[in-house]
């Protein structure tokens, strides 16, 4: 049968009995054991399979105790307090060097991370925290006789969470650097990891651009040997380390200063004598140091005179990383991890294992007080009844070490800071005198006083029974590490080089900021430091993590009964399972139980007027737990064993989990409720207009089917009223001509006697005159006024209308011939027919002159510039210009004259100068006399009144002799309008009668003219 798993429930309880049953689980490969919620956890040295991803699932929201122990429990239920109680949290994991704290830190925080929630952000810190493990155990982890990878400095890992329980961020503190392992480490150890790592896992451009050797048995810092580890493969671990939030100029900058420290270690110096034969001493190597220079920027000289005039020392510090910057505001859970150096007994302990030590102490302190000391108090101060339980105090040890009047650390300080000669005796001395009488102080001096002979403890020594053991410390170098002060010259040195990274670690280097206040000791340092942390670890709710060391040659799998032994009673588990068996597992205060419970019963649910006692009291009746089971203190509840606990808490989440669904059901009711009423109002309204939207549509319809129906309907009667008016109306028309045809047949009756006697003749003639005219229409000549055809009458007793009808034709042709006249062919054609009246049948040259057109203008004044006085004369007066003969009176020559014929002169002009000779008024013109041949004489008869008559009448030839006198007849009867005024005589011959044409002379005398 498996061996308990919680040593609470141990029966017999007896140390053999524990011891057996840590073995037998160990055995069987359960590293982890319970306390209550202590988890002892015994290293295995070497890789068990429990640690899966499905591991993890096992134990996420697991019962505590319904599962096989497992780190990974008590990580789950410190993260689910964390989250769902809010109480800040702290995983303390103690135990000695090698007992296996990291590896269960990194278990804790690896198991924390799988478990909360996944996303960009939160992935970014949780890699973030996971992964500054390699670079913080390269760099503070090295290699001991007790541990391969021993912590050389205290880590205390803050992750803060948001409420839901999903990391913002990290703070990560570390604790004194084991720094003195730099220059000097014990054989068989090692240096830190990082100096391995780099130059088994640089690439050659790197270890050439940090001028580094691969080989580490060229550094002295590294014992000039080649220590690789069995199972640690420094140049992968160099290669897969993933330097965190540094950018790569950081990374180069970090590593430069690890390559300088490294070559640092190869500065020698060497012994010389200076010129005043005063001992000096002088650089061995100056081409390391060259180099260091180059690698810092630093002048070799300055180097050289800072190094050769003092000594190096390490400087101590405490570092803090923010991994991300927090966010003001936010609520914020933290859970602290505290993974701190174990406690380590060497062959030769000095400074730093005294440091160690004491850290170590004091987590034994917070242990005993918070789960032996602190808890049997409460009980008492709670009234419960209780047997107390012995066990051993480590305060006086703590305040051995730590009192700050009469302490170890404050004597150290004291020494270090006291004038005059200083130095480890004189601090011994004064140890040995303050606890010469003290339990836990041995030292040879002491021993002495006791007559006690003790071989093992050197005169150099002194002694501290620690809680875990008795460590004997070599006082030398003490005051040097406490004091861990730096030169000035050599830190001014050092922030004289141009790298930023190393003037940053030295900035009490800088000249303008010179402090003559001495720093802080490194005791001192650490004890303030140890002071804090303490502070912060007793406000979190502590959960435990106990590592032993199941063998001392790190051996997989090997128990060694008395060594675990040993560690079970300065552990001080006994006890711790006494306290625990007697004890209760959980204790809180009345009101903050009542506030998370009181949804348990119907009577505290959901108000509780009373006492937070009393409520609590009434709650765990109505739950009915066994009443051993429970202890009502003062002020809290006490519930004794966890399950109790986990039932209590299994039933809130039953209860949260329905009231849960109650509020969703109300809420989901409330939700769809008013969803539905919504629902309803809009499918009311939408219902509405649709309903309105479709009775209008109908009656839209309805309306356009009444008009199509009223307009068929109006259609039919309106056809049907005038069908009827149509027929009425056919018959009024029937009736009419009926009656007509009627009366007509009466008339013709009565009147038929009448009509016979002539009718026949009658419709002949009408239908011979229908005839003849039809024809006639049909057969019209044409209507050319030259043409006088005309048919002629088929009938006789048509001539005369034929007749008339010809001469009615032929004046309508005329007068159709005359419409269409221009004004001046009606005015030529009047003057022909002027010329006709005077001439027709009169004289012979009016036959010929018939064929001439009347042109009135033969001379073309217009156009020849020389007639324009002629032209100016006639004016627009002009009838007619043509060139005559005139007839000499006296001799009977002829002379050609231009003749202007005017409205109302007529002007005879010499045609060469076309100049008037002589102007003529028409008035005084009596009678023109022509001949009846075809000549062209012509004589002008004037009045005898007139100024012209005095030299006689004007015989002249002129070529258009019609023209000319039809046109001075004319103008003289239309200016004058006197029918008469003029005579035109057409002479005979002179045979034939008196009337010779006479031409009368100058003073009246006449002349007879012959014409042949
Ligand atoms: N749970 C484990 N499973 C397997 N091996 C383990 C486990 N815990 C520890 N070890 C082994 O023990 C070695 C030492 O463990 P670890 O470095 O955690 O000790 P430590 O308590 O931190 O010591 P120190 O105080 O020196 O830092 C580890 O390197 C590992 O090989
Ligand atoms: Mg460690």
């Amino acid at each position: 049968m498996l061996p308990v798993g919680d040593l609470v429930l141990l029966d017999p309880l007896t140390e053999e009995s524990l011891l057996q049953t840590l073995q037998e689980r160990f055995r069987r490969s359960n590293i982890y054991t319970y306390i209550g919620n202590v988890v002892i956890s015994v290293n295995p040295y070497r890789s068990l399979p429990i640690y899966t991803p499905e591991t993890v699932q096992e134990y996420r929201n697991c019962n505590f105790f319904a599962v096989k122990p497992h780190i990974y429990a008590i990580a789950d239920d410190a993260y689910r307090s964390l989250r769902d109680r809010d109480r800040d949290q702290c995983i303390l994991i103690t135990g000695e060097s090698g007992a296996g704290k990291t590896e269960a830190s990194k278990l804790v925080m690896s198991y924390v991370a799988a478990v909360c929630s996944k996303g960009e952000e939160v992935d970014k810190v949780k890699e973030q925290l996971l992964q500054s493990n390699p670079v913080l155990e390269a760099f503070g982890n090295a290699k001991t006789i007790r541990n391969d990878n021993s912590s050389r400095f205290g880590k205390y890992m803050d992750v803060e969470f948001d409420f839901k329980g999903e990391p913002l961020g990290g703070v990560i503190s570390n604790y004194l650097l084991e720094k003195s392992r730099i220059v000097r480490h014990v054989k068989g150890e090692r240096n830190f990891h990082i100096f391995y790592q780099l130059l088994a896992g640089g690439s050659a451009q790197l270890l050439q651009q940090l001028k580094l050797r691969q080989d580490c048995r060229h550094y002295g810092y590294l014992n000039r040997e080649s220590s690789g580890l069995p199972g640690m493969d420094d140049a992968a671990n160099f290669r897969a380390m993933q330097v965190i939030g540094f950018s790569p100029a950081e990374v180069t900058a970090l590593l430069e200063v690890t390559a300088v420290v490294l070559k640092l270690g190869n500065v020698q110096l060497s012994s010389s004598y200076q010129a005043s034969g005063m001992e000096a001493s002088s650089i061995a190597e100056p081409q390391e140091l060259q180099e260091i220079c180059e690698l810092i920027g630093l002048d070799p000289a300055v180097l050289e005179r800072a190094l050769c005039s003092r000594t190096v020392k390490a400087r101590n510090e405490m570092v803090l990383t923010t991994l991300s910057v927090p966010q003001p505001g936010k609520q914020r859970k933290v859970m602290g991890v505290l993974d701190i150096y174990g406690f380590e007994i060497f062959q030769d302990n000095g400074f730093e294992q005294f440091i160690i030590n004491y850290c170590n102490e004091k987590l034994q302190q917070i242990f005993i007080l918070m789960t032996l000391k602190e808890e049997q108090e409460e009980y008492v101060r709670e009234g419960i009844q209780w047997t107390p339980v012995e066990f051993f105090d480590n305060s006086i040890i703590c305040n051995l070490i730590e009192n700050s009047k009469c302490g170890i650390l404050a004597m150290l300080d004291e020494e270090c800071l006291r004038p005059g000669v200083v130095n480890e005796d004189t601090f011994l001395t004064k140890l040995n005198q303050l606890f010469a009488t003290h339990k836990h102080y041995e030292s040879k001096e002491t021993q002495n006083a006791r007559r006690v002979m003790d071989a093992t403890l050197p005169s150099q020594c002194f002694r501290i029974h620690h809680y875990a053991g008795k460590v004997t410390y070599n006082v030398t170098g003490f005051i040097e590490k406490n004091n861990d002060l730096l030169f000035r010259d050599l830190s001014q040195a050092m922030w004289a080089s141009r790298h930023e990274l190393l003037r940053s670690l030295f900035p009490e280097g800088d000249p303008q900021k010179v402090s003559l206040k001495l720093p802080p000791t490194a005791g001192f340092q650490f004890k303030a430091s140890v002071a804090t942390l303490m502070k912060n670890l007793y406000s979190k709710n502590p959960n435990y993590i106990r590592c032993i060391k199941p063998n001392e040659t790190k051996t997989g799998m090997l128990f060694t009964p008395e060594l675990v032994l040993a560690q079970i009673r300065y552990l001080g588990l006994m006890e711790n399972v006494r306290v625990r068996r007697a004890g209760y597992a959980f204790r809180q205060l009345y009101d903050s139980f009542l506030q998370r419970y009181k949804m348990l019963s119907p009577r505290t649910w959901p108000h509780w007027t009373g006492s937070h006692r009393e409520g609590t009291k009434v709650l765990l009746e109505d739950l009915a737990f066994p009443p051993e089971e429970l202890a009502f203190g003062h002020t809290k509840i006490f519930i004794r064993s966890p399950r109790t606990l986990f039932d209590l808490e299994r039933r809130r989440q039953e209860r949260v989990a329905e009231l849960a669904t109650l509020i969703q059901k109300t809420f989901r009711g409330w939700r769809c409720r008013t969803q539905y009423q919504l629902m309803r109002k809009s499918q009311i309204i939408i219902s509405a207009w649709f309903r309105g939207h479709m009775q209008k549509n109908r009656y839209k319809q309805m309306k356009r089917s009444a008009l199509i129906i009223q307009a068929y309907a109006r259609g039919w009667k309106s056809r049907r009223l005038l069908r009827e008016l149509k027929s009425q109306c056919h018959r009024h028309a029937a009736a009419t001509t009926i009656a007509a045809y009627w009366r007509g047949y009466q008339v013709r009756r009565a009147y038929r006697r009448y009509f016979r006697s002539g009718a026949s003749t009658r419709l002949a003639n009408f239908i011979y005159q229908r005839l003849f005219l039809v024809g006639l229409a049909r057969n019209l000549p044409p209507l050319s006024v030259m043409d006088r055809t005309w048919p002629p009458a088929p009938y006789k007793f048509l001539a005369d209308a034929n007749q008339e009808l010809r001469s009615i034709f032929y004046r309508w042709k005329c007068k159709k011939y005359r419409e269409q006249l221009t004004p001046q062919r009606r005015a030529l054609l009047q003057t022909k027919l002027h010329a006709s009246e005077l001439f027709k049948d009169k004289k012979a040259l009016y036959s010929k002159s018939l064929q001439q057109p009347f042109q009135g203008e033969y001379l073309g004044l217009t156009q020849n510039p020389k007639y324009q006085k002629l032209h100016a004369v006639a004016k627009d007066k002009l009838v007619m210009a043509d060139t005559v003969r005139k007839v000499n009176k006296a001799n009977g020559k002829m002379v050609p004259r231009l003749l202007l014929l005017t409205t109302e002169h007529l002007v005879l002009a010499d045609p060469k100068a076309a100049q008037p000779k002589m102007v003529l008024s028409l008035g005084d013109i009596s009678s023109i006399s022509v001949t009846r041949f075809s000549d062209g004489f012509l004589a002008l008869h004037l009045k005898e009144t007139s100024t012209g008559g005095a030299k006689g009448d004007f015989l002249l030839i002129s070529d258009h002799l019609i023209e000319l006198v039809t046109r001075l007849h004319k103008t003289l009867m239309d200016t004058t309008a006197q029918k008469g005024a003029m005579t035109i005589t057409v002479v005979e011959s002179a045979k034939a009668g008196t009337n010779i044409p006479v031409c009368k002379k100058k003073g009246s005398h006449k002349m007879e003219i012959l014409v042949q």
